[in-house]
């Protein structure tokens, strides 16, 4: 049985305040035992997301690391210096810090090696944008995604990949891929895993869905045979509906 995951993506929303108001509400809630529940925090509330978090089920992951283990990269973040605090998941490769930050499928792939080198689990981001939507040539996105920068790792790593294909045109936009639209590209993400490595590899590796999840929609997306969580933005600032989500699966 493959792992279900529902991870909120904070982005850059909540200071320490508003960070630990949002773990109480959550602290407050049951976490279904078949779920893995993740939430990341920005950087500055990591540490405390962590010990706040560290009696209760609901894990915590940073949102990007720097690909280098030190040095002078003035305003990064090791792999390191999140394991030091306790955060040993992180989000790499979404489509924000490729559009916004010019980061690119062969720097993601030294920011895996780094990750995985530090024990971390990744949870790696992959998807189209609109226009490579309309143009229809998405299934050869992803797959360059991960071909450039997944897929040069070690069968023995695998265990600590989580895949999340996130449509750009998807994001904070309310427009979500259909639940067909989204097994569709999960299934062959999981095919081309299979062709690659072997198929207990495909078969063992979580993808997760990104994109305008909902608690209208997370059931029905969720329901998908290829589709075994969700990364979630915008509603996962909120503790009732990031639930409603997390219980979709139950
Ligand atoms: P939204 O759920 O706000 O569309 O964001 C999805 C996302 O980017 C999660 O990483």
């Amino acid at each position: 049985m493959r792992k279900k995951i529902v991870a909120g993506n904070w982005k850059m929303n909540n200071d320490l305040a508003e960070t630990e108001a949002l773990l109480q509400e959550l602290k407050k809630q049951v976490i279904p035992e078949q779920v893995s529940v993740f939430v990341a925090p920005a950087y500055t509330n990591l540490q405390h997301a962590f010990e706040s978090l560290r009696d209760h089920p609901i894990a915590v992951a940073a949102q990007n690391m720097h690909q280098s283990d030190h040095g002078a990269f003035t305003g990064e973040v090791s792999a390191a210096m999140l394991t030091s605090v306790g955060v040993k998941t992180v989000i790499l490769g979404h489509s924000e810090r490729r559009a916004y930050f010019a980061e690119d499928n062969a720097l993601l792939a030294e920011k895996v090696n780094t990750a995985l080198q530090h024990e971390m689990t990744v949870i790696f981001c992959i998807g189209e944008t609109l226009q490579e939507r309309k143009e229809g040539n998405y299934f050869e996105v992803v797959t360059k995604q991960l071909e450039e920068s997944v897929f040069h790792i070690s069968e023995k790593d695998w265990p600590h990949i989580v895949l999340a294909y996130e449509p750009v045109w998807a994001i904070g936009t309310g427009e979500t891929a259909s639940p067909q639209q989204a097994q569709e590209m999960h299934e062959k993400i999981r095919s081309i895993v299979a062709s690659t490595y072997t198929e207990s590899i495909a078969d063992s590796v979580s993808i997760l869905y990104g994109g305008s999840v909902k608690p209208e929609n997370a059931t029905e997306i969720f329901g998908q045979p290829d589709v075994d969580g969700g990364l979630i933005g915008g509603a996962s600032l909120n503790a009732q509906s990031f639930m409603e989500i997390v219980n979709a699966f139950v």
